[in-house]
């Protein structure tokens, strides 16, 4: 059987790791902060000294850590991934990051060490993760990606192979899109439709099996309808759609939508919303309409 290692035992990381080791995959994980490996630990993971050494002892290692310095510092810096690499191991790179640098990072593994890897970011969120059913969208060698399938379908009811590395992340990159315009639509509509006498929970259940249902609709729109906001700030948002925007850019990809998107999340950040990410949008217009 092979042996697995875990890197990023965050929000979504940690669901995802504990899904591998409830399907019985021999997991190793590093952190760190070693508080947050305690939940692995505590189901029977084995406990590495760096991300080095769980290159050394395992056939892959999963990563699902916070963006694209962090995937960097953990594969090619001190005691990282490639000290230890040899040929036909494989990185797994759940975190979201960026595809031009997912190109560079996958090309310098493969020329200086003979690793594989694949850029294989999800969504879903961490209820999704917990449940198995997040959609994990993958770049790289079609082998790679044959080894890796059954490792993935612990935690991801939906995986696609997109193609070469970088594809997987320009996939997340189209799905943060949809999901950012979707959410920024729902906070504007809920709004208008309570300034002209609806109950806004009741429009968002009386929209399921519409043209506008989606999974925004059922899991963040009742939330935002109760103008309840989880303590989240806009960042992680903003950090996937720069990726967008840096990405539009080198291909010249018109993205106008997704550029107002953007700045309606500046605008919460420099607001200091904490409650942005999924659902600082309504607060944002029900700020605008009560200054008016
Ligand atoms: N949250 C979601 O719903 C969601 C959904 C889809 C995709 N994602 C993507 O998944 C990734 C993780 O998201 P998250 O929400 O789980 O983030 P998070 O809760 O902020 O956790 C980030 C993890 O990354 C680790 N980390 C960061 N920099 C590191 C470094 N230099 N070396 C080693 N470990 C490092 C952190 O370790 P420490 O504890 O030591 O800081 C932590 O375990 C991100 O790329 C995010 O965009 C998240």
């Amino acid at each position: 059987m092979a042996k697995l290692g875990w890197i990023g035992m965050g929000n979504i990381g940690t669901p995802m790791a504990l899904r591998m080791i409830d399907a019985g995959h021999e997991i190793m994980v590093w952190g760190r902060t070693r508080e947050r490996l305690k939940p692995a630990l505590d189901k029977g993971a084995a406990d590495g000294a760096s991300a080095a050494q769980l290159a050394a002892e395992c056939d892959a290692v999963f990563l699902c850590i916070s963006d694209t310095r962090a995937v960097e510092e953990v594969v090619f810096g001190p005691h990282g991934i490639a000290s230890c690499g040899a040929p036909g191991k494989l990185v797994i790179d759940n975190s979201t990051i960026n595809p031009q640098r997912t190109r560079e990072l996958a090309k310098r593994l493969r020329d200086e060490h003979g690793m594989g890897w694949l850029d294989a970011p999800v969504s879903g969120g961490a209820i999704g993760a917990a449940a198995g059913k997040l959609a994990c969208l993958v770049g790289g060698a079609a082998a790679d990606f044959a080894q890796a399938r059954p490792w993935i379908a612990a935690f991801a009811s939906n995986i696609t192979h997109m193609g070469d590395n970088g594809t997987g992340q320009v996939a997340k990159s189209c799905n943060q899109a949809v999901l950012t315009a979707t959410l920024a639509v729902w906070g504007e509509v809920l709004e208008y439709a309570e300034s002209n006498g609806l109950d806004p929970s009741r429009l968002v259940e009386a929209l399921a099996d519409s043209w506008s249902d989606s999974a925004v609709r059922r899991v963040h729109a009742p939330n935002m309808a109760l103008k309840k906001y989880p303590k989240a700030k806009p960042t992680l948002m903003l950090k996937d759609l720069d990726i967008l925007a840096d990405t539009a850019r080198a291909t010249k990809s018109p993205m106008p939508i997704s550029a107002l998107v953007m700045n309606l999340y500046r605008q919460q950040l420099a607001l200091g919303f904490e409650t942005g990410g999924i659902i600082g949008f309504r607060q944002l217009y029900a700020g605008a309409a009560a200054e008016e």
